[in-house]
């Protein structure tokens, strides 16, 4: 066992700095995701009461309860793993186990361009959105390197502008000396005390922000944040969950939806405060690659995500979204 409570091969394979999940899907059916993409692994952790009893220990250690009452955990663990488990009658199969390891350190755009996620020319039209403080979204599926790419790009702001991090929990590492953070809460067992991401969003504007960061917009807070952005705070940026670039539109009008506002609205207003959609993706080598960088076009009410920079089989080109973002970034 190690601090963590877990099997000595656990506690390997989560230490180990290409590993990014453990899932373990019953005693002898343990995978892990990593550099290479996802592999089983010829690991056996007893029996199902085994894989309980480690599922129940690591929520303790958080703090946390795991029994038939409440079969789902999602749990915080020290050394920055989160990890989250279910177990029957939930998990009709045996009690399912997943690890998400969040790196110690952060990620620089030069890592990332070592790395193979972004070219040299991918990676001078990130910085230079940055730093003409274009409000931008980065969009990908769950995994795609969405929070790593935002911690990468927000550490590359000026040191002389302050920067509001907004999450559901700390998952962001910015290396930038003034920053401040704020983390929503949920409802204690009384109902009370939760505080939303809208709510933060609203109270970040009245802590002087230059640039506001939200971990991830996945729900009706985008209508503050779209209000924000068309008030100020250039430079802003957030995740968006979407499976391609031109579903940041409809991602956005269905989140909106949730605000009360009609998609004419959302468009209108996401064209204004939105300069930028970063779509990350993830291939079948595993690596995580920025697919295309792309500008916001409004035509009639109809809200689209135009590339200007894509990544086709040959490499990288502009797209015909190439003008409208360089007018962007020509305004710095
Ligand atoms: N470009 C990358 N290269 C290598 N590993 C990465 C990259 N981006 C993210 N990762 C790793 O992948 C996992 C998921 O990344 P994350 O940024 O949290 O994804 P998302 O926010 O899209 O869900 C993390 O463990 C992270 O360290
Ligand atoms: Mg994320």
């Amino acid at each position: 066992m190690s601090v963590l409570q877990v099997p000595v091969a656990l506690s390997a394979l989560l230490e180990d700095p290409q590993v990014t999940d453990v899932l373990v899907n019953g005693p002898d059916a343990v995978w892990v995701d990593g550099a290479g993409g996802m592999r089983r692994l010829a690991l056996h952790l007893g029996d199902a009461a085994a894989v309980r009893a480690l599922a129940q220990r690591l929520a303790a250690q958080a703090g946390r309860r795991l029994d038939d009452a409440s079969p789902m955990v999602d749990a915080h663990l020290p050394g920055g793993i989160r990890m989250h488990a279910v177990v029957p009658p939930v998990a009709p199969g045996g009690p399912l186990i997943s690890f998400r390891v969040f790196r110690r350190e952060g990620m620089t755009l030069a890592d990332l361009e070592a790395g193979g996620t972004v070219d040299s020319w991918g990676a001078q039209l990130l910085a230079g959105l940055v730093a003409a403080r274009v409000n931008f979204v980065v969009s990908g599926a769950t995994g795609a390197g969405k929070t790593t790419l935002l911690s990468a790009l927000i550490s590359l702001v000026g040191h002389d502008q302050r920067l509001v991090i907004i999450e559901e929990a700390q998952e962001i590492i910015a290396s930038h000396p003034h920053c401040v953070r704020l983390e929503a809460r949920g409802a204690n067992a009384e109902g009370r005390g939760l505080v939303t991401l809208t709510d933060l969003v609203r109270e970040s504007l009245r802590m002087r922000p230059d640039r506001i960061v939200l971990g991830e917009c996945r729900g009706p807070e985008v209508r503050e944040v779209l209000t924000a952005l068309n008030t100020g705070h250039e430079g802003s940026a957030a995740t968006i969950h979407a499976n391609s670039c031109e579903d940041v539109p409809a991602r956005l009008a269905a989140l909106g939806s949730l605000a009360g506002l009609d998609q004419r609205t959302v468009a209108v207003q996401a064209a204004a405060a939105l300069g930028a959609v970063v779509h990350l993706g993830r291939g079948p080598d595993g690596i995580r690659r920025v697919q295309a960088i792309a500008a916001l076009q409004l035509a009639g009410s109809e809200l689209s995500a135009v590339p200007a920079w894509s990544l086709g089989p040959g490499g990288a080109g502009p797209g015909p979204g190439w003008a409208a973002l360089a007018q962007r970034l020509d305004r710095c």
